[in-house]
């Protein structure tokens, strides 16, 4: 018997219907299609409208869209985690929320919160319960409603952000398939460049906070450029020297959608041309945790059993990270 690891046997995505496009935001801030587009490489991003509607419903869609594709009964799921950034609330968390929902009764879930590196940090989290006989179905949700906690008068930030996501199901394989290596990182000093001031225990939510918009995203684009291109680039070209891999071996990066150019300099880096790279960017803007499982879905008909795929993503706080992946399946 081989050595047992934990693979992708389905994927699933979902984003809400309403197309926020660069001209309905050229009309609320100072920016312009051709600016957003050159500097971005986005075109339009989704957004979940309407009353008391939170990330558990893009998790929910995706979840439930995953088990009917998979003909998984959800009674079988034993641990679902959701990487998120935007939880429902604060607590309970919204893996419990999205488990009640599509009734995964036995299931043991929690949230994850690595800003946008949170769906590779819940994916290598999900594979040791896995890899260690704990589990056997494992569900991980990469999913955000951005759109909660965006200034949209704040041109610097609104015209990147989206919402939407995705969910995988893991299970076990004794074949030369599944994860094959992860490396993360995190590094708190980046807090002061991108981080949500209030509604927190350090700054509870009061008038004063509503009245500064402390209540939406901080981020000091440039500063965080840098680190992000530097850093993302550095460690799926570190995933792929260590375990031998070539620039022809690699059938796909499936790279974290923040910015048309930091996914450019990490292919570059890598050596790969960019018709082995996946990009959504365009449609659905940065979705936070929900880019790659969004990616693994647009491109899922493209992929074959054994391909070698390098992922790869860089997000608040600061955290980072690649996995490496031969992908399980084919789809008919
Ligand atoms: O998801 C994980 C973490 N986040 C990221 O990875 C995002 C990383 N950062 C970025 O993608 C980019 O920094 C941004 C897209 C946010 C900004 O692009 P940039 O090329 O770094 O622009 P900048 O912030 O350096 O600003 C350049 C100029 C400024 O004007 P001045 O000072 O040169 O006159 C900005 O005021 O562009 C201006 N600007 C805009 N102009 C038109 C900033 N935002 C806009 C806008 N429309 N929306």
């Amino acid at each position: 018997m081989g050595t047992t690891t934990a693979v992708i046997t389905g994927v699933h995505a979902w984003v809400p219907d309403y197309v926020l496009t660069n001209a309905e935001l050229a009309s609320m801030v100072d920016t312009s299609d051709e600016w957003i587009t050159t500097r971005t490489g986005i075109k339009e991003r989704r957004i979940l409208k309407g009353e008391d509607q939170g990330t558990s419903v893009i998790g929910i869609e995706a979840v439930k869209g995953l088990l009917a594709k998979t003909a998984t009964d959800p009674a079988e799921i034993d641990l679902l985690i959701c990487a998120t950034t935007t939880p429902d609330m604060l607590f309970p968390a919204t893996g419990n929320i999205i488990a009640n929902a599509v009734g995964a009764a036995n299931a043991f879930s929690y949230d994850l919160q690595a800003g946008c590196s949170g769906f590779l940090f819940a994916l290598t989290t999900a594979a040791q319960f896995i890899v260690a006989g704990h589990c056997r179905k494992v569900v991980v949700v990469g999913a955000d409603k951005m759109s909660a906690i965006i200034d949209y008068q704040d041109r610097a930030t609104c015209i990147i952000f989206g919402d939407g996501g995705g969910a995988v199901l893991l299970e076990p394989s004794e074949e030369d398939l599944g994860l094959r290596d992860a490396l993360l990182r995190s590094d708190g000093s980046g807090e002061p460049y991108l981080h949500m001031k209030a509604g927190g225990s350090r700054r509870p939510p009061s008038l004063a906070t509503i009245e500064a918009r402390e209540h939406y995203v901080h981020q000091e684009g440039s500063t965080v450029f840098k680190f992000a291109v530097k850093n993302m680039a550095q460690v799926a070209y570190e995933i792929m020297d260590r375990n031998g891999l070539k620039a022809e071996d690699v059938a796909f990066l499936v790279p974290h959608q923040a910015n048309k150019r930091i996914i450019d300099a990490t292919a570059e880096k890598m050596g790969i041309g960019p018709e082995k790279v996946m990009l959504n960017i365009h449609k659905y803007g940065n979705t936070t945790s929900g880019t790659i499982p969004l990616c693994l879905h647009d491109y899922e008909k493209q992929l074959r059993q054994g391909d070698h795929l390098v992922l790869a993503a860089f997000g608040a706080g600061f955290t980072w990270g690649a996995v490496y992946l031969r992908w399980a399946y084919d789809v008919n």
